[in-house]
């Protein structure tokens, strides 16, 4: 294996910030709920800040400190009319899942974001919510700014041409103010924080298969107010994780750390590779939530096809690095989604590996990756994406030499501490 270089083994037992995921969603659906909601080990990203501000520029109180957040809803018609336009900063959640919210509500609501977000697709959230009776304006070409101008919504059958679980859940988001049954089919499950939650609060939520394709369907409904521990991100668990099957003799548990299963594929992935994988669900509410093992291991290519991809979506770049250790070609596929998050995924985590000195092959939709080569070290570019810079900071674990990361900085964006939650395990 070639991570078997000069560098220390990672060991030890840590723990993760908050999911961003759940985060997001939970600080929502406080809102959305009749009274104060308090949101324990929130995630600390920017995005997860970004939604929160959203909601006290919708009216709301929201108090933070060393408990959590408390945020007090007042029902959904308690929201209030922004004073200005929702800023997203940099996080496409915030922005496609308020859009879905917005869609309820008497009022126009404005969202735009920094330059990053303003080149992100909102067609996709803005298509199905206009044909819950919404009108929903985007800028050029179908990205934001975006003007959502609420009103009475009618619940429809949604059949998503993409597996997303942001359009997903802005859909089931606005069906709680839509008259009638709303239902999302989707062609391969993406991750299930949303229907998971709303059930949890006593939401008519049914799951269901449709033509083999996994479907939700719910109703118009209210929710209750909760107290709630958000679990360690397993997105960012997921680097050191790969880290740890990377470098050999390393050994790493992460402790309270999110195990749903719509979000585990990666350590499925991990695990066919022949990394040592082990989980341990300890408690079940409001999300599964345990131990994660992980140690080295000669490692072997593997195939991820689309049915796969939603449940190691973010994780994608880490493959792509595994893939340069281990014995064969691993092909990822299905994969397009890729191209249009926080950069193209694609395009930027092959630039970076190829110039680190890896094998690599573009595919319209995923890539190819042969090994094992031995990485070198080198300068390499984030493209301002998080999951990009922390990729090749784990690239530097392994590379023969020193690795050059141009915007590491923006690990911050879903994993603050990043940098010294590594260093605390060599
Ligand atoms: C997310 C869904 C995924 C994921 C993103 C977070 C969510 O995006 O990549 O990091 O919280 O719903 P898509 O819905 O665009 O697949």
């Amino acid at each position: 294996m070639i991570g078997a270089t000069a560098t220390a083994p990672l060991r030890g037992t840590v723990r993760v910030p908050g999911d961003k995921s759940i985060t997001h969603r939970l600080a929502i659906l406080a809102a959305l709920a009749r009274g104060p909601s308090r949101i324990r080990t929130p995630s600390p990203a920017g995005d997860c800040a970004a939604t929160i501000a959203a909601l006290a520029g919708f009216g709301l109180e929201v108090s933070s400190g060393p408990d959590g957040v408390v945020i007090s809803g007042r029902g959904p018609e308690g929201l209030g009319r922004p004073a200005a336009p929702i800023d997203c900063e940099r996080s496409a959640t915030t922005m496609r899942l308020l859009a879905g919210v917005a869609a309820g509500l008497p009022f126009d609501t404005s969202f735009t974001g920094d330059g990053q977000l303003l080149r992100r697709p909102m067609e996709r959230v803005a298509a199905p919510l206009r044909r819950m009776g919404a009108r929903v304006e985007t800028a050029r070409g179908g990205r934001p700014p975006l003007r959502v101008a609420g009103g009475r919504l009618r619940g429809r059958d949604h059949v998503l041409p993409v597996a997303s679980a942001q359009v997903k859940s802005a859909v089931l988001l606005a069906s709680m103010r839509a008259e009638g049954r709303t239902v999302v089919e989707e062609p391969h499950q993406s991750r299930d924080h949303t229907e998971r939650l709303l059930g949890w609060l006593g939401a008519p939520i049914a799951r269901f298969s449709r033509n083999g394709h996994p479907a939700v369907a719910t109703h118009p409904c209210t929710i209750e107010t909760f107290k709630a521990a958000v679990p360690g991100d397993l997105s960012s668990a997921a680097f050191l994780a790969a880290g740890a099957a990377l470098v050999a003799g390393s050994d790493v548990v992460v402790e309270g750390v999110g195990l749903n299963p719509t979000r585990t594929g990666f350590l499925d992935v991990l695990s066919r590779m022949g990394a040592r994988v082990e989980t341990e669900i300890l408690t079940g509410e409001p999300e599964p939530t345990g131990r994660l093992r992980v140690g080295a291991a000669p490692l072997a290519a593997v195939d991820v096809s689309a049915v796969e991809v939603p449940g190691v979506i973010d994780e994608l770049p880490l493959i792509a690095l595994l893939a340069t250790a281990a014995e064969g070609a691993t092909t990822v596929t299905g994969a397009g989604e890729l191209r249009v998050k926080e950069s193209d995924r694609i395009a930027g985590v092959l630039a970076g590996l190829r110039a680190l000195g890896a094998d690599t092959h573009e595919l319209p939709d995923g890539f190819a990756v042969t090994g094992p080569t031995p990485l070198r070290g080198g300068e390499v570019e984030a493209h301002g994406d998080h999951r990009v810079a922390m990729t090749f900071a784990l690239a530097g674990l392994v590379a023969a030499g020193p690795v050059r990361v141009h915007g590491i900085e923006r690990a911050a964006d879903s994993f603050p501490g990043f940098a010294s939650i590594l260093g605390e395990l060599r």
